[in-house]
């Protein structure tokens, strides 16, 4: 992404990107550190990723470090939070990326498995903001960014994900509505980007899905980290200052509500 006109707009700030050594954490972690923010660069088995994301991110002067955590796990998120406001003093920025993908069905689903994405997808994220907002009351400002899913709002006949991935998701949705109404009084601002069909992980999306699914995105293609990285920013940024509790689709026009 073109850090140009974007220059600036996170001047000062400390954000904190779960999931940064890849995917869309790192364009979102890379985006906002050419806009001027300082990243805690958060990874859990993406060492070499979110070093590489860090070094980038000096390569730009701007302040990072990387910290690894199983968000999975409260105690652990509650630490991350913690070494984030004592590396950099501050922390203005939460962005809940980091998730679970998983597309097990009904009758192959464990509890254990269940338990964790549960953990992944909704109880971790939820404590992250828990402690983050800790620290941003006390600062009497903040923002925080849950990336969930289209499938936390509608069915998606075409498309099969596996129900406890559908549920945790759905439950970040709408927890961060009521979130957003909690900490608002804080000058807290919390908002939700739902990504569509991302070309995120290892490599490109399969060609099965980016050929079924860019056909019915109204702008004709699937998305990249930086369509994501973009709306990340502009949620993070004064730009939206008087935008709590929303969702913000970014699927090139596939969910249109
Ligand atoms: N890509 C899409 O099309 C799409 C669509 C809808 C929603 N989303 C959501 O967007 C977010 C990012 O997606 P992505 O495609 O970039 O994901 P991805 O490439 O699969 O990466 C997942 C990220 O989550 C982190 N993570 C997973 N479990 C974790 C745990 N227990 N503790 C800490 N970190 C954990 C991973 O960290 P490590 O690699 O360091 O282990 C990794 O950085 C996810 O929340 C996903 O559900 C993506």
């Amino acid at each position: 992404m073109d850090g140009g006109e974007q220059e600036g707009k996170l001047a000062g700030n400390v954000a904190l990107v779960t999931g940064a050594g890849r995917g869309i954490g790192q364009a979102i972690a890379l985006a906002f550190a050419r806009a001027g923010a300082d990243i805690a660069v958060h990874y859990r088995n993406s060492a070499v990723g979110a070093e590489r994301t860090a070094s980038d991110i000096r390569a730009l002067g701007r302040h990072a470090e990387t910290l690894q955590a199983d968000i999975g796990v409260v105690a652990e998120g509650q630490r991350l939070v913690a070494d984030t406001v004592e590396r950099f003093g501050r922390l203005d920025i939460l962005v809940n990326n980091a998730g679970t993908f998983d597309t097990t069905p009904l009758f192959r689903i464990t509890e254990a498995r269940f338990d964790a994405i549960m953990a992944t997808d909704f109880k971790g994220p939820y404590f992250l903001a828990q402690a983050a907002a800790r620290q941003m009351v006390a600062q009497e400002s903040g923002v925080i960014i849950n990336v969930a899913s289209g499938v936390a709002k509608d069915a998606d006949p075409g498309y099969f994900v596996g129900t406890p991935y559908a549920g945790a998701k759905a439950a970040l949705w709408r927890a961060s509505q009521r979130l957003a109404m909690e900490l608002g009084p804080y000058g807290i601002r919390v908002n939700v980007i739902v990504p569509g069909f991302i070309h995120s992980k290892a490599g490109p999306l399969p060609e099965y899905v980016r050929s079924r699914f860019a056909p019915l995105a109204a702008l004709k293609r699937t998305g990249v980290v930086e369509d994501v990285a973009r709306v990340a920013l502009f949620l993070a940024s004064d730009d939206s200052r008087f935008i709590t509790g929303q969702t913000l689709v970014v699927d090139g026009g596939i969910r249109m509500h």
